[in-house]
């Protein structure tokens, strides 16, 4: 029988129309909620320290502002740099981003908007297609991971980082506590056993996965919410069926529930998972890049 729960790697309930218009909502304020997105991209970055590789043609996708897009641009300024968001209003602000560092040899227009599951880029045309943060917004990852593969230049590499099952547990255990079916309010966020294997059945090789836990501490409960929807995370855009987090009731509730540390703070864990793969012909592949991952 088919389970009726949401996979946590194809979560069916994201509804990307209304992820575009919360990102592009979000977009004026995302820097200053962001710093750990930032975070995250610069250890995406770093990743590439232990890598071999002078890609010629490199692309970011969901790009946002410019996080990683900036650090790619940095590490390999010879490289033509393509960066491609769903949301209009993230594209203007990278491409501005992008623009003001712009070396006299590199193109005006570096920015496009787009969609991760439908990429318009030719097969192999990319050396490195990377992404940081933007997997989880995806109703279908795996679509997203194939279509990174699709793009992926022989000898290239696919690099991206997005959110793990870990994510904003303390917050999700605390919603459960008033309400069960509040524990819904909270994305499902990719577990890396699983991403590992939807990463292991594309045509690559050598793919590794690795995680962080990052926590996060606020002054109350009002804080984190509010660095949620400033991140173009409005669980009312993402979980519109379940409802948001911004209620006044809800948000009352769960500042009397949720745990408070012995310094008066509230924190929050964000699991973050890596992956990294290099590009192997389809034809050494068994079943190369077509199996979804469903649950039966
Ligand atoms: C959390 S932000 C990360 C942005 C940037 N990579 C960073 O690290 O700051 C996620 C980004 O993914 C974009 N996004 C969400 N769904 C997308 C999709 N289906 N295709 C392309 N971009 C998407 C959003 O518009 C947003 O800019």
């Amino acid at each position: 029988m088919r389970e009726t729960s949401p996979d946590p790697i194809a979560p069916d309930h994201i509804d990307s129309r209304q992820v575009a218009r919360a990102f592009d909502q979000a977009a004026g304020g995302y820097e200053q909620f962001a710093a750990l997105q930032q975070e995250v991209a610069d250890r995406l970055d770093a990743h590439l320290n232990f890598t071999k590789i002078t890609p010629h043609r490199m692309l970011d996708i969901g790009c946002g502002t410019g996080f990683l897009s900036g650090r790619l641009r940095q590490r390999f300024p010879k490289a033509d740099l393509l960066a491609l968001d769903v949301a209009p209003a993230m594209c203007a602000l990278c491409q501005r981003s992008l623009g003001k560092r712009r070396l006299p040899w590199q193109p005006r227009r570096m920015v496009v908007a787009g969609d991760a599951r439908y990429l318009p880029m030719a097969s192999g045309s990319c050396d490195l297609v990377a992404s940081s943060l933007t997997m989880q917004w995806l109703p279908d990852p795996v679509a997203m991971l194939r279509e990174m593969r699709r793009v992926l230049a022989p000898d290239g590499l696919l690099l991206f980082s997005t959110f793990g099952r870990r994510t904003l547990d303390m917050l999700r255990r605390t919603l459960a506590s008033i309400a069960p079916e509040h524990a819904g309010r909270v994305l499902p966020f990719s577990d890396v056993m699983r991403l590992g294997d939807a990463l292991q059945r594309q045509a690559v090789q050598l793919p590794v996965t690795d995680s962080d836990l990052m926590t996060l501490t606020y002054p109350d409960i009002t804080a984190l919410v509010r660095e949620l929807k400033g991140m173009g995370a409005s669980a009312s855009a993402i979980r519109h069926r379940q409802g948001g987090l911004g209620g006044r009731k809800l948000l009352r509730q769960l500042a009397e529930a949720y745990p408070i540390d012995s310094d008066g703070r509230i924190h929050a864990t964000f699991e973050v998972l890596y992956g990294q793969a290099w590009h192997k012909p389809a034809e050494y592949q068994h079943g190369a890049g077509v199996i979804p991952i469903l649950e039966e």
